[in-house]
């Protein structure tokens, strides 16, 4: 005989505890909207897996403006601006003079920890370590969240709206008809190896590297902390890189003449690998899709972390109309709305990647392109600006006069 399923009813279905699922929940609960997060992943894991660390001007004032600003002010680093380095040479690209605006170096990590607090301190329905996650019934009013909570229990949660917050490999974009999503997509042929080292930061801004090895960023995370990457051909094993040969080529790539990178012990190493990815409309009936489950950017331009916050910012907001006030006209112009931005990021980051990653077997002329353009950022105010305007991010989608 088939185990009971418990059912229940919520306004908000949402499937992923990634920053994207939880600020939704959270920015709901703000407007007395009613959700149920469920997560593949134990709590732990979820605070601990190792991503993004360069929070958008604009993504740090959302996060204060919802009233989790507290440690991300204390403990988060606000930058001015990056170091570009090629050909042997650093150069600083100040983005507070370009555009009077700045970034925090405050991690994914904490971003997710504060979330998760602020929804568990609220009572609210934070599932993890479900299985079995089914999202069906998305072309009508009342689409249907299933899943096996982590006691085995089995679940049916009829919702009003299902928000598919659960990444690139979640099963949500999966459930929206083929002939219905048009998907771009690119794959770039290196990947990212990165380490988390016990080690004070040997910047005070990040550093990206050019470099004919292949490309270098040195990130932070607080003072004790850094934050390293190097570029890596895809389907790179970490065993091939034992600490001392990272640290090694960190130097390669990074070092000048006069400046040495201060070395220590590696708390972390994964590989990461490199794509830009867009499914379109991110809407299909009532699910709503949002982050990464949507879009996917390579890592370059810092963008990821900061298109899931500012889509679930504009989807809380089409929501709050549609179901506290019966206007769907903002639930109808999200995904547009929302795409706009991902493609401005989607060149951004593509541009940057390009600009900075050497291609395997490429002959001299990409080099000499690609030097070519780190001189020009570097030498031009427009230019310079332009980077700097990008990197720091576009100004928050206001929600605009009423629409249907
Ligand atoms: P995720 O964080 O992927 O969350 C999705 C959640 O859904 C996960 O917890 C997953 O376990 C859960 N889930 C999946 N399937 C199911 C299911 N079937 N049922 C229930 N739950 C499910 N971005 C930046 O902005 N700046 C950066 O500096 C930056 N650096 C990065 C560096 C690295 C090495 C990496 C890997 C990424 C980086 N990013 C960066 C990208 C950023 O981390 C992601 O864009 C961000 O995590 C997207 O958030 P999300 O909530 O949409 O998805
Ligand atoms: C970090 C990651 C990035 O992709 C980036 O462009 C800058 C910083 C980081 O993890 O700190």
């Amino acid at each position: 005989m088939p185990a009971a399923v418990r059912r229940a009813r919520t306004q908000v279905g949402i499937v992923g505890a990634g920053p994207a699922g939880l600020l939704l929940s959270h920015l709901l609960a703000r407007r007395g909207i009613e959700s149920v997060v469920v997560e593949l992943h134990s709590r732990e894991y979820c605070e601990a897996r190792q991503r993004a660390g360069v929070l958008e001007q604009g993504s740090a004032d959302l996060l204060r403006a919802a009233g989790l600003g507290g440690r991300l002010d204390a403990e988060g680093l606000e930058h001015g601006g990056i170091y570009l380095q090629f050909g042997g040479e650093r150069h600083h690209l100040d983005f507070r003079e370009l555009t009077g605006r700045s970034v925090t170096v405050y991690a994914q990590t904490e971003v997710v920890k504060d979330l998760i607090a602020a929804r568990q301190a609220a009572g609210a329905a934070l599932e993890f370590e479900v299985t079995g996650t089914e999202v069906a019934d998305l072309e009508t009013d009342h689409p249907v969240l299933r899943y096996t909570a982590a006691d085995g229990v089995r679940h049916e949660v009829t919702c009003d709206v299902i928000a598919g917050c659960d990444g690139f490999h979640g099963i949500c974009r999966a459930a929206i008809p083929a002939p219905r999503a048009a998907v771009s997509e690119r794959d770039y042929p290196y990947a990212w190896l990165g380490i988390l080292a016990g080690v004070p930061p040997s910047t005070d801004e990040l550093i990206y590297a050019h470099h004919r090895h292949g490309f270098a960023l040195h990130s932070l995370r607080s003072p004790a902390v850094s934050r390293l990457y190097l570029q890596v051909p895809p389907g790179t094993d970490v065993a091939q890189w034992p600490d001392d040969r990272v640290w090694a080529e960190l130097q390669t790539r990074l070092g000048l003449p006069g400046w040495d990178l201060i070395q220590g012990p590696v708390l972390e190493k994964s590989v990461t690998p490199m794509r830009s990815y867009v499914s379109e409309p991110m809407r299909h009936g009532r699910l709503f899709l949002a982050g990464d489950a949507a879009h996917i950017v390579p890592p370059t331009g810092a963008k990821g972390l900061n298109l899931a916050l500012a889509d679930v910012a504009v989807l809380a907001e089409a929501l709050g109309a549609l179901l506290l006030e019966g206007r769907p006209g903002l639930a109808d112009a999200y995904s547009d709305a929302c795409l706009a931005r991902v493609w401005r990021s989607t060149h951004f980051s593509w541009w940057m990647t390009t600009m900075l990653h050497p291609t395997p077997g490429a002959d001299a002329m990409e080099a000499r392109l690609q030097l070519a353009q780190l001189r020009y950022v570097t030498t031009s105010r427009a230019a310079a600006t332009s980077l700097a305007e990008n990197y720091t991010g576009y100004p928050p989608l206001l929600p605009g006069p009423p629409v249907g």
